[in-house]
């Protein structure tokens, strides 16, 4: 059980809380550790995941104090970017609540999520080359997805951070609200995930992260299981048995 990392289960979702306020919520060890406990118990029992940070702030990045010490080898072993790449891989969507700062490695974690929503004092970039350093934990393909190359390219070239009404012009988070009425908002998307499908849920996610070239072939095999589940025999009859009914 980490204390950094608060994690409340819910019948439709698991909520992480990243909760290192004094250090505005900066991403260390520990922290990684206990992400990678948290992707470890939803591979296994596969849950939506809300992602969000305590205090104002959602990360202001990897931890500087531990990154200071880190040598080529751990660069190549990708502490940051292996444990953001399995969250982005867990089987049930990811919605990350961006409050305040998400900053380097925080905007990286931000990027891993599948669904953003930002609040009105949201502040995302990546200041990486400021520091030394380049942002390897998903930004220079992920947030280039995300945005597109020309603003993508801008903000990890400057280390311009946005603001709210930016992320949202630019697509980054796809909704803004005011702290607790955003995270209502992520609650409600949880619910709404929950009375769909999950088989097909995650068959969607897999098939959105597969890249070009694997489409459609995965799309088709993916839907070839889905045909034969009794679950889409289920539903589809109960919407034409609704249909008749009326
Ligand atoms: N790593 C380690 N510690 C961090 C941190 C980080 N990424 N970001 C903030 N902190 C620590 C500060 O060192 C400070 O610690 P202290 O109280 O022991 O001195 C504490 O968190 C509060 O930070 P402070 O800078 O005083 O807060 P602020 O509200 O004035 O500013 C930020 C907030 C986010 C603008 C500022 O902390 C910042 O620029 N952080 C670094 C952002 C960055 O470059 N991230 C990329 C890392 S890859």
């Amino acid at each position: 059980m980490s204390e950094t990392l608060r994690i409340q289960r819910h019948d439709t979702h698991v909520t992480a809380t990243l909760d290192r306020p004094e250090k505005r919520n900066a991403i260390d060890q520990d922290l990684v550790d206990a992400l990678h406990a948290l992707c470890e118990a939803l591979e296994d029992e596969p849950r939506t995941l809300i992602l969000t940070g305590a205090g104002g702030t959602f990360a202001a990045g990897a931890d500087i104090a531990q990154l200071r010490g880190r040598r080529a080898a751990d660069a190549r072993a990708g502490i940051n970017t292996r444990c953001f790449e399995r969250i982005r891989r867990l089987p049930m969507p990811v919605i990350a609540v961006i409050d305040g700062y998400a900053l380097g490695g925080g905007a990286e974690l931000a990027y891993a999520a599948d669904i953003r929503i930002g609040t009105p004092s949201l502040k995302i970039g990546n200041p990486e080359t400021g520091l030394g350093i380049i942002a390897a934990a998903g930004a220079t393909w992920r947030l280039r997805e995300i945005v597109g190359e020309p603003l993508a390219a801008e903000i990890l070239l400057t280390g311009r951070v946005l603001d709210a009404d930016e992320a949202l012009a630019a697509g980054l988070v796809t909704r803004v609200a005011e702290p607790t009425e955003a995270m209502a908002e992520a609650e409600g998307i949880a619910r709404r995930i929950a009375a769909l499908d999950p088989a097909a849920t995650q068959a969607t996610k897999r098939a959105l992260l597969a890249p070009r070239e694997a489409h459609p072939d995965i799309d088709l095999e993916e839907q070839a299981v889905l045909f034969e589940s009794p679950e889409k025999e289920r539903r589809m009859t109960a919407f034409l048995e609704r249909k008749k009914a009326r």
